[in-house]
Order: C-alpha cells, then sequence, then structure tokens
C-alpha cells in the first residue's frame, strides 16, 4: 500500500469529478471523462487524476507504472444496499416461484427470510465468516470496493450481534470495506409470530442497545410493511435508534404503497430504498427532505415482477438516486453491480451515465462516505477497477459479460482477471 505508483493507457478515465454533494438532474450524466487519462497514488490514496500529458512532469523515476491497456478506469462501485452475510441459499425457493408461487406465499409457509433464520441461528460465527468471505469474493469480481451490509438473519440479540461481527471481522481481513446496519426488524420471528408488537419492543429494548453499546452498526434499517412492521411500529423502532446515534435506512414501499418513503421523509433518514409503489407526492416528500432513493431492480427482476420502481420521474424530480444490488438469498441473489446497471438502463430507463453515477458517487454520499470514495479525486481513497472496453457504456451493454480486468482497493491491488 506504501509507495507511488502510476495508472497510465486509460482511453477513457472517468473521475466523476464534481461539486461535492449528491449529483441530480443532469449532473448524473457529467461523469467528469478524461480521454488518455492517468492515475497518480500515493499511499493508497489518490494524488492526482488528469490527462497524461499534464501529469508526466510530476511522475518521478521512483514511480511504479501500472498501464491499463487502452481500457476505461471507474471508481469501485459502492453498493449501498445489500444483505451480505447469511447462511445457506434458497435456490428451492427460486424453483418454487418459477413453478407459480409467489415471494410472500412461500414466507406465510415458513420460508422466506424465516428459513434463512433457522441457517443463520445455526451456523457459527466462522461457519458465517466463511460463506461472507465466498460473497465478498463475488462484490470484488464485479469491480465493488464499499458494501452496505445489514443484519436482519438472526432476529435475536446475540444472532444478530453475530452477524455484525462477522462483518466487523471480515472488514479488518480486508479488502471490501463494509458499512454494517442493524436490521433486527426485518421478519418476525417464529417465536413471536403473533406477537410482531413485542417483538419490535424486544428489538427496541433488547437488541438496540446492546448494538449500539458494542458499536456493531452505523446504521438502522426496518422492513417496513404493513404485515410486519406497519409505518408507527417502523417509527417507534427508528425513532429509538435515533436516540442511541444510529442514522436510517428504510425498506419502502416494496409490494405497496405503505408510506414508508414518506415516513423516512418525516424522520430524516439517509435512504428510502426500493420505492416500485411510491407516489409522486411521496417523492416529492423525499426530495424537500433530501432524503436518497436507492433503487433495487435486481428484486424486481429475480422475483419476476414488473414493476420497477420509477427512476426517471425521481430523477426529473431532483432526487440523488441510488443504485444497488439487494444482495440477499430470496429476492436478489446476484453480487454483480453490471447487472444492475443493465437492469437500471432497460428496464428504468436510466442513461449508461446515470446509472454509474448512481452506483458510485451518489452511494458515497448516501453512506456519508462522498468526501473519500465514489469518485477519482485527489485526496480520496485509491478505489478503482480497470475494464477491458473502449468505452464505459460497453459496462451495461454487454449484460451478464465481465469486462472486469483488475481492481484496487485503498491503492492495493484486490484481483486480477483474464481480460
Ligand atoms: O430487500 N425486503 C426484505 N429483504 C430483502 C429480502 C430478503 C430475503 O428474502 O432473504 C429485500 O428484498
Ligand atoms: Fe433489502
Amino acid at each position: 500500500m506504501a509507495g507511488a505508483f502510476v495508472v497510465v493507457g486509460c482511453r477513457q478515465l472517468v473521475t466523476l469529478r464534481g461539486p461535492a454533494r449528491p449529483r441530480v438532474g443532469p449532473e448524473m450524466r457529467d461523469l467528469g471523462i478524461i480521454a488518455d487519462g492517468a492515475l497518480l497514488v500515493r499511499d493508497g490514496r489518490i494524488a492526482a487524476a488528469g490527462k497524461y500529458a499534464d501529469l508526466k512532469p510530476e511522475i518521478g523515476a521512483e514511480v511504479e507504472v501500472v498501464d491499463a491497456g487502452g481500457g476505461v478506469l471507474l471508481p469501485g462501485f459502492v453498493d449501498a444496499h445489500t444483505h451480505l452475510v447469511f447462511a445457506g441459499n434458497r435456490a428451492d425457493e427460486f424453483e418454487q416461484r418459477i413453478a407459480g408461487a409467489t415471494y410472500a406465499q412461500i414466507a406465510a409457509a415458513g420460508g422466506g427470510i424465516r428459513a434463512t433464520v433457522g441457517r443463520t441461528r445455526q451456523a457459527t460465527e466462522d461457519e458465517l465468516l466463511e460463506a461472507a468471505r465466498r460473497h465478498a469474493r463475488w462484490f470484488l469480481a464485479g469491480g465493488t470496493t464499499t458494501v452496505e451490509a445489514k443484519s436482519g438473519y438472526g432476529l435475536e440479540a446475540e444472532a444478530e450481534c453475530k452477524m455484525l461481527r462477522v462483518m466487523r471481522r471480515l472488514r479488518q481481513e480486508g479488502p471490501l470495506e463494509i458499512i454494517p446496519t442493524f436490521l433486527g426488524a426485518h421478519e418476525v420471528p417464529e417465536e413471536y409470530r403473533d406477537r410482531p408488537e413485542q417483538y419490535a419492543d424486544a428489538v427496541i429494548s433488547e437488541m438496540l442497545p446492546r448494538v449500539a453499546a458494542e458499536r456493531l452498526a452505523e446504521f438502522c434499517d426496518v422492513f417496513c410493511e404493513p404485515h410486519l412492521f406497519p409505518v408507527a411500529t417502523a417509527r417507534r423502532i427508528l425513532s429509538a435508534a435515533k436516540q442511541f446515534g444510529m442514522r436510517l435506512r428504510l425498506h419502502a414501499d416494496q409490494f405497496g404503497l405503505s408510506g414508508g418513503a414518506r415516513l423516512a421523509a418525516e424522520l430524516g433518514a439517509a435512504t428510502a430504498d426500493h420505492l416500485e409503489y411510491t407516489d409522486t407526492a411521496s417523492m416529492d416528500a423525499l426530495a424537500a427532505a433530501g432524503i436518497q432513493p436507492v433503487l433495487l431492480p435486481g428484486s424486481v427482476y429475480a422475483l419476476g415482477l414488473a414493476r420497477y420502481p420509477e427512476a426517471r420521474e425521481m430523477i426529473e424530480r431532483g432526487l440523488a438516486v441510488v443504485l444497488a444490488t439487494d444482495f440477499n438469498p430470496g429476492s436478489s441473489p446476484t453480487a454483480s453491480m453490471p447487472i444492475i446497471l443493465s437492469l437500471a438502463c432497460t428496464r428504468m430507463r436510466m442513461t449508461p451515465a446515470e446509472a454509474i453515477a448512481a452506483a458510485t458517487i451518489n452511494a458515497a454520499w448516501s453512506l456519508g462516505r462522498g468526501g473519500q470514495i465514489g469518485s477519482l479525486e485527489a485526496g480520496k481513497r485509491a478505489d478503482f477497477a480497470i475494464y477491458a472496453c473502449e468505452d464505459y457504456r460497453e459496462i451495461p451493454y454487454h449484460f451478464g459479460v465481465n469486462l472486469l480486468r483488475g481492481l484496487w482497493s485503498r491503492g492495493t491491488r484486490a484481483a486480477t482477471f483474464p481480460n
């Protein structure tokens, strides 16, 4: 990590440079592309990003040269909504849905989130860490260097803390940066089946104080759905989390207009996520409160649904849109940000540039990291990826093809591919 190197031979250096705040409206289409660019890195940070010809005088003999081979260089993706840590998978439910069962029917029959809760409770911390390492490799292989990660498959204090400790250990191992979110209110566990309000009480009085005392989470999230945690209950939990100094994110309006986005606006959350059913009045409430929408087209696609969030409407209303994978074993088993970019372009009519801004600089701001990651500007962390293509638009265009050639995290090479 120490020492200096320069990446040369970038046909497009996609910097995302610009104002030090989330990008809105037409700003999302300005990627700050430098043709024939070079990136100078010192001690894990970006020292300069510019035209090779302009940087050349600054490049001393001691500086190692890395050749991008005429490829495209982008900031590492920032995935602002993932469920990174869980045991097992739900490929069986995938097949049940193909046969006609719905996500809600499977959940009501004891599958869904509760199936993963059973496996995650049973797993030891080391087993869970091993599973999470495997998932982390998938994120890196898609060009992602930072993920937000949610608990929510423990649903009792010790198992929730176990998940959050796994995130902490994996973060320490590197190279994937992990930002932890407490999602105790993800589902109502079996033992509280007919007592959801009492489960919410347990989240507030048992789990939140412990997670806060052990400093295990930066954010708190709630799956705000009428049959699980309706608006009034979500308000109770999130208000308590705020008292503990956590910032807020919210699964909102995923399967219906339940008022989650409005609640996010009321509470001053950092983000409102999903938003498939959000109406224009709620969008305006989010815009007025400066809340960022996190759109998750992977879950709509993988559940075989047709209603994607209204990204165009949101951009037109001045919202600083974020894209994320929602990686989880049920509704979105992909860790690939390039696939999400493709879906955003083809299903939500975002331009490739808007999609990339949503998956880098806007995602970074939504996690309170806009000053450190998400763009290639002097002083920021040297998290970047080289793609084997001539134009950044090829990344969403070649859906399912991984063009990634190399990935660097904090100035250290994190992955290499034969592209
Ligand atoms: O974001 N909506 C709730 N949570 C996940 C699904 C988790 C699961 O099915 O395991 C989501 O879609
Ligand atoms: Fe989610």
